[in-house]
């Protein structure tokens, strides 16, 4: 297939800066905005099959590149067909380059040109990623989007440095499409129409993120993703940054902000114009038993849950709240019973992506800003 084949994205519908977009991929069809999935090791955490995803409105699963080369390993994904045939999936995969796994699970790490030293999280042994490293994993997993390999910088960092790990990241990107366009042509290779977007760098200092923004807008990429944000600054940092960044990134690609995040962020976010996201909070909440609801989260370990019959949500048509209670859920969590968890992180992943078919819904019929305030307000006003 030809370049032009292989990414069909295209912008339906915009409202401000807010865009509800198309995607057609190998692995079928992407409605934008989209919230992805998180599944770090090939599973959705809190006991979730691919067969689940099915039914919560799943449609992009996101793995990780560091954690499938430690385990079971890449070349063992790639000998059973891929990622997608390993783990029964077979709609968009998204895997993330490893760079941000690095950084935030490794203590002892060493950045140098080439890539990055560091220890494995599992078993402590000495590995190196760069960017052909990176590619190479992310080919052998075959999945829809790569991820380019990036630093993404402490908030804390100074500005010296912060230039220069961004001056880095792009040339490493340079070395991430090179890499990704030798592997796409070999012989063997698991998905060689495998697209790749570049990841915006900067902190929180506007001026390197444009620049940064402007540079890698003209590598003519597949998608661009802003990076190094909800790694502590406030929210409206994020917001600033994204106003910022976002129109110096190209409309007719997909925008992806990278691990955003609690329902009003994506909300204020789509907004800004982004439309991919993905985050941890539906199922880490998930598996502490906290729960979204439209009116607020809720803790279902709470003491005045015991006796209530209602579902989750009243209406939800997510599997917990078609056939469970409250009290029998908050029962479970606290027997420490795998089925509460699971049916708190499939509720809370349907919410999510209930959201985000809302939010294309209301850009179709041009009310995005009339939905957006009623959703904020709506889930301010806290639980019932
Ligand atoms: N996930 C959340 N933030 C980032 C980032 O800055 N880079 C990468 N690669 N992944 C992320
Ligand atoms: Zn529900």
């Amino acid at each position: 297939m030809e370049k032009e084949e292989k990414l069909m994205y295209k912008v339906l519908k915009q409202e401000g800066r807010a865009k509800r977009a198309r995607m057609e991929t190998v692995h079928g069809t992407i409605e934008t905005p989209v919230f992805m999935n998180v599944g770090t090791a090939a599973a959705i955490k809190g006991a979730v099959s691919t067969m689940d995803l099915q039914e919560i409105k799943t449609q992009v699963e996101l793995s990780n590149t560091y954690h499938l080369h430690v385990r079971p390993g890449d070349k063992v994904v790639k000998q059973l067909g891929g990622l997608h045939k390993f783990m029964n999936w077979d709609k968009p995969i998204l895997t993330d380059s490893g760079g941000f796994q690095v950084f935030s699970l490794s203590k002892l790490r060493k950045i140098k040109e080439e890539g990055v030293y560091f220890n494995s999280h599992v078993d402590g042994r000495k590995i190196f990623m760069g960017p052909e490293e990176s590619m190479q994993i992310q080919s052998n997993l075959g999945s829809t989007i790569a991820m380019a390999f990036d630093e993404c910088p402490s908030s804390v960092a100074s500005r010296e440095y912060v230039q220069a790990s961004v001056d880095r990241t792009t040339r490493w990107l340079q070395r991430c499409k090179d890499e990704m366009a030798r592997l796409n042509s070999l012989e063997d290779t698991v998905n060689p129409h495998q697209l790749l977007f570049g990841i915006n760098q900067g902190a929180i200092y506007d001026d390197i993120r444009i620049a940064h923004a402007e540079t890698i807008s003209k590598m003519d990429l597949d998608g661009y993703a802003v990076g190094g944000l909800a790694v502590g600054e406030t929210h409206e940092e994020m917001y600033r940054i994204l106003d910022s960044v976002v129109p110096h990134l190209p409309v007719d690609k997909p925008t992806y902000l990278m691990g955003v995040g609690t329902p009003a962020n994506i909300l204020e976010a789509v907004s800004r114009g982004v439309d991919f996201f993905d985050c941890v909070y539906p199922s880490r909440n998930g598996r502490h038993g906290h729960v979204y609801t439209n009116f607020g989260k809720i803790n279902l370990f709470n003491a005045k849950y015991e006796l209530d019959s209602r579902p989750i949500e009243e209406g939800c048509q997510c599997p917990a709240c078609r056939h469970y209670s409250r009290a029998y859920i908050r029962h479970l969590l606290k027997a420490k019973e795998m089925l509460g968890m699971r049916l708190c992180v499939l509720h809370n992943l349907y919410f999510y992506n209930t959201m985000m078919e809302e939010i294309r819904n209301a850009l179709d019929e041009g009310c995005y800003e009339e939905y957006k305030q009623k959703k904020l307000e709506s889930m301010a006003a806290g639980p019932k």
